[in-house]
């Protein structure tokens, strides 16, 4: 089987194309000229890259004729919420418009396709909505949740208006190796192995601790991701992706420390803080379960372990 994974050579891009080779998949992967390789590195001679930048229409369109996937595996994005504040109009033109130019190379055809939408898309969430049920009412936060928002509707309408076979995900947070330095787990990963090798004070710079977040496996999302296209999920439909198990920031960041022997101080960095943060993202995965039998596999802790770990060999 052909699939194409746009964002192939990102965290999580990464972690699917190899799962999809596991299966025996012949895998194509979208990327641009200034993507570094990586994170593919290991398997770079095994899967095609198609270099193209996906706001581009005519260059989708020769991706999809290249690759004539059965599946596609949506998941190029700008995906760091603080450069959406930063750089709005890019944001919101990326995400959409790449998605749009994809709907538009495959309406018509028999390919399916998942899109990686966002627990971000339903940001303010009161305590007393929690788990969050895919019908939980969105109200995002930032222009990258405006932008989830809208990638998720376009999926929608292309849906009823075109019969695409379209599955739209809500991921909640998920981390593991090769998670960008800016996120959270990954940048208290590093700072802690920096620390220990001596190449920083031991200070360790936060932003808002109190933040709580649904984490997963990437490992076991990529997993997720694959089974939304098996035929169980009902096209059109909207799934949540997560564990249902929530931790304030707080907790991820003394369980990381609990891995080391390093004494460190912990200082609040305002540069780290947002104009509007989410207060708690826990969701429900039972719509999701119940389609396919999916269920996280791999606990907090290890995936943290194994990050940390992977933070070591680099830094
Ligand atoms: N990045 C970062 N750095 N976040 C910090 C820090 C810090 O030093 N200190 C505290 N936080 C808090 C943030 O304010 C936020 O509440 C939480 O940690 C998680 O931040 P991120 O790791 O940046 O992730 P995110 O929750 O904003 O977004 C991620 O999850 C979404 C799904 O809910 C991203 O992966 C998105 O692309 C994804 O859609």
């Amino acid at each position: 089987m052909n699939v194409l994974i746009t964002g192939i050579t990102g965290f999580v891009g990464s972690h699917l194309a190899e799962y999809c080779l596991s299966l025996g998949a012949k895998v194509y992967g979208t990327y641009r000229w200034r993507s570094p390789l990586t994170n593919i590195e290991d398997i770079k001679d095994k899967v095609n890259l198609i270099d193209c930048d996906l706001t581009d229409a005519y260059a989708v369109h020769k991706a999809i004729e290249t690759a004539q996937p059965e599946r596609i595996f949506h998941l190029a994005a700008q995906s760091f919420v603080p450069t959406s504040w930063r750089a709005p109009q890019d944001t919101l033109y990326n995400n959409i418009i790449s998605e749009l130019n994809l709907f538009e190379a495959i309406k018509g055809s028999q390919m399916r396709i998942q899109i990686a939408g966002s627990s971000e898309e339903y940001g303010m969430v009161y305590p007393e909505e929690t788990p969050i049920k895919e019908t939980n009412p969105l109200r995002p936060l930032s222009p990258y949740g405006v932008s989830k928002v809208s990638q998720d509707m376009l999926a929608y309408q292309y849906n009823r208006s075109y019969n695409l076979y379209v599955i739209r995900t809500r991921a909640f947070n998920h981390t593991g190796p090769r998670r960008g330095e800016v996120f959270v787990t990954s940048n208290f990963a590093k700072q802690i192995a920096s620390i220990e090798k001596g190449l920083q004070p031991p200070v360790v710079k936060v932003g808002n601790l109190e933040a709580k977040r649904d984490y997963t496996d990437v490992r076991d999302i990529v997993r997720a991701y694959w089974l939304t296209l098996d035929g169980a999920c009902t096209p059109g439909d909207v799934y949540n992706i997560c564990s249902g198990n929530c931790w304030t920031i707080r907790k991820v960041l003394d369980t990381l420390l609990s891995l080391s022997k390093v004494e460190v101080k912990v200082e609040t960095d305002p540069e780290r803080l947002r104009p509007s943060d989410v207060p708690i993202l826990q969701g429900d995965n039972h719509k999701f379960h119940h389609a396919t039998g999916w269920q996280p596999e791999i606990a907090l802790e290890k995936t943290l372990e194994d990050l940390l770990n992977y933070w070591r060999e680099r830094v």
